[in-house]
């Protein structure tokens, strides 16, 4: 039968993730390749020669595929499939829905890295068979997906769930790139976690965060985050400074959208639970207590076939409209 299964793409800044799925979520073949830079043609000609490869390892031909979609860490009009700008890549006004149909010959959709990420989440991993969830990204930023009744929200100009961008300290808080003051991004993203490793060395703190720099010349969020499981005070004490923020903007956020649960995902997730319950008890104290009582937070499941599964998802929403959801 043609037609029957999905392509999902997910485009970063460093990696292509690409893999084939059947409708109901199962992984026929995935592939990974670095993201080639300069023009976007570039990325283009890749994804081409990836899905080549995918269709050739699946013995399928493109006519057995319903479409592809794609996840690109951008802000864009989703309705169009145009991307406004993707900073890490210097791309601007792409029409890339447009370019990948006539590069493809195939239907195609394309949304937020952060929302793929969600779909996927909700269809295959520890979203599954919820259809209200919030979904974050802990990585080198922090990404937002939210779904409401099985979709994702994207607000009028497809901008919603931008919540790495949440003001939360109005008073003090460090600049954030995308040019405002006290964004959740700055203090609780991977990146935030090395910053904050990093100023705790120079301000010659008592921490085994200084043999590291010593060691390696350079911090990571990993290594504050196994200093702090080894029992390092000052690497706990960023932890829980992460903890408090992230915790106090999802309480917020929940007591206004009610998810069934709220899943943490990206690099830094890794570590489970010991980088969840900071979140978790400053949620417990922020959040409404009914919200609170019936919120889970709980880590993603998919690692880094979120963003394609959820791209591919896509496909699936448009090709079996009204079926839509985690169920
Ligand atoms: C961007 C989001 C993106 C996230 C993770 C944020 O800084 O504003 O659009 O999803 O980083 O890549």
């Amino acid at each position: 039968m043609d037609n029957q299964y999905y392509a999902g793409i997910d485009l970063g800044g460093t990696s292509i993730k690409m893999g084939i799925c059947s409708p109901d979520g199962q992984i026929i073949c995935e592939r990974e390749q670095a993201t080639p830079q300069g023009h976007y043609e570039n990325v283009l000609e890749a994804f081409q020669q990836m899905l080549h490869q995918l269709l050739a390892e699946a013995e399928l031909s493109p006519k057995d595929l319903a479409g592809v979609g794609v996840g690109v860490p951008a802000l864009l009009d989703v309705e169009q499939g145009n991307v406004y700008e993707i900073v890490n890549l210097g791309w601007k006004n792409v029409p890339l829905k447009a370019e990948l149909e006539k590069r493809l010959g195939l239907p195609s959709y394309v949304d937020n890295d952060a929302n793929t990420a969600a779909l996927g989440e909700m269809w295959q991993g520890a979203g599954k068979c919820s259809r209200h969830l919030i979904c974050i990204t802990v990585g080198t930023g922090i990404g937002g997906g939210l779904i409401i009744n099985g979709d994702i929200y994207h607000g009028a100009l497809g901008l919603a769930g931008e919540i790495g961008h949440m003001t939360i300290r109005p008073e003090g808080g460090l600049l954030c790139n995308c040019g405002k003051p006290g964004c959740l991004e700055t203090e609780t993203s991977a990146t935030a976690i090395a910053y904050y490793g990093r100023k705790a060395v120079d301000e010659q703190q008592e921490t085994r965060l200084t043999q590291t720099l010593k060691q390696q010349g350079v911090i990571t969020a990993k290594d504050v985050i196994d200093a702090a499981r080894s029992g390092d005070v000052v690497s706990v004490k960023i932890l829980h400074h992460v903890g408090y923020y992230l915790g106090l903007a999802l309480a917020q956020m929940s007591n206004v959208l009610n998810p069934e649960k709220i899943v943490i995902g990206g690099g830094v997730s890794k570590a489970g639970d010991f980088f969840l319950e900071p979140i978790r008890e400053n949620f417990i104290k922020y959040a409404l207590n009914k919200v609170s009582e019936t919120t889970d937070i709980v880590p993603a499941t998919l690692g880094n076939k979120a963003g394609w599964l959820g791209a591919a998802w896509l496909v699936h929403r448009n090709s079996r409209p009204g079926q839509n959801g985690g169920k």
